[in-house]
């Protein structure tokens, strides 16, 4: 019998219509387009409505998904939704509202928490789930309200946020030579205090935390880069994938910098590596769903197409996951 792989068979993803560029924050903010945009390789973010919620986003890249696999909510297993920023402090999760939003009676749903390596963490926890399961498709999402979470006094950081949403539908498959060919999840807790969200339970009341971002750029940038090539290296290296076999590198949109650092200690040529974070930002958790999705819709996605992808963030977590498409 052929063996049973998980493939992914349809993506989508989800942009707030607000975009707001560099020299719009410039109005309001001590920073520049010229510092922004050679810092980090951002030129725009889009940005939630008043009225719209991180589930708003997931809904809508998750239909876009469903739609492109031609997998009916009904049919779902399991929902796992990667986000930071879900609605409730502490509880329903992004997760259940979706199902109840989409119609999923049989999907098992949570939220899952490993910041901005959140969607690959969730696609290699659903891929275990699917094959010693139900054998039900699964919707894996990554959605971020990352707007509700920055302070927007603070340069440091809210030039480099963005909201968003991305999904994608995976099922069980046995076509030979298709699906996630394996993933590669790891933690650095050490580094924990270099960027954290507060306005958790760690300080009781009355003086509870803002729940803001802080972030130390210097060591997580350096943590990123090494990071990000060790995630590829392990691909190469355990599954005998050669350099030129990977198609596309997709990797978490954070800095254009720390890309072009990572790749020049990679042996695969800069033209593989997807480049989105021009126009959206670091969208955490739905950067790398957002840009499968954006090679998708351009069309440049084929069956057969190796795909890596290398994350990192708060945790620090990192990882990635070897998919053939
Ligand atoms: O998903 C994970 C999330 N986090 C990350 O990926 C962040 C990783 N780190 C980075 O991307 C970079 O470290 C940053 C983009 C955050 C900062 O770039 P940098 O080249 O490491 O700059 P720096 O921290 O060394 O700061 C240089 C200067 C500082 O001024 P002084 O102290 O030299 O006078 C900052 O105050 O740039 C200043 N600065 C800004 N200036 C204008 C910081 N942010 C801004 C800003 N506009 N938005």
């Amino acid at each position: 019998m052929s063996e049973q792989r998980v493939k992914i068979s349809g993506v989508g993803g989800y942009l707030p219509a607000r975009r707001v560029s560099n020299d719009e924050l410039a109005q309001t903010l001590d920073t520049s387009d010229e510092w922004i945009v050679s810092h980090t390789g951002i030129r725009a973010r889009h940005i939630m409505a008043a009225d719209e919620s991180g589930t708003d986003m997931a809904e809508q890249a998750a239909r876009a998904a469903l739609a492109r696999a031609g997998v009916s909510p009904a049919d779902l297993g399991l929902i796992v939704v990667a986000t930071t920023t879900a609605d409730y402090g502490g509880f329903p999760s992004n997760a259940c509202l979706l199902q109840a939003r989409l119609g999923a009676p049989a999907a098992a749903a949570f939220d899952l928490g490993a910041a901005c390596t959140g969607f690959v963490y969730a696609l290699e926890v659903a891929r275990g789930l699917m094959l010693c399961g139900s054998g039900r498709p699964a919707l894996v999402v990554g959605a971020e309200a990352m707007s509700r979470l920055v302070d927007w006094t603070d340069r440091n950081t809210c030039v480099l946020f963005g909201d968003g949403a991305g999904a994608a539908v995976l099922e069980v498959t046995t076509e030979p030579d298709r699906g996630i060919l394996g993933s590669y999840l790891r933690a650095d807790g050490t580094g924990s205090g270099f960027l954290w969200a507060g306005g958790g339970l760690r300080v009781p009341p009355p003086n509870p935390e803002p729940r803001q971002a802080h972030m130390q750029g210097r060591p997580v940038f350096n943590f990123a880069v090494k990071a990000m090539a060790e995630v590829v290296l392990h691909f190469l290296e355990t599954l005998q994938i050669a350099p030129e076999e990977v198609r596309y590198v997709v990797p978490h949109q954070a800095n254009i910098r720390i890309l072009q650092a990572a790749q020049k200690r990679l042996p695969i040529a800069p033209d593989r590596f997807v480049v989105t974070i021009d126009e959206v930002a670091n969208t955490s958790a739905a950067s790398i769903p957002l840009a499968l999705a954006e090679l998708d819709r351009q069309g440049r996605l084929a069956p057969g197409d190796v795909v890596l992808t290398t994350g990192f963030g708060a945790g620090l977590t990192y990882g990635g996951n070897a998919i053939r498409w």
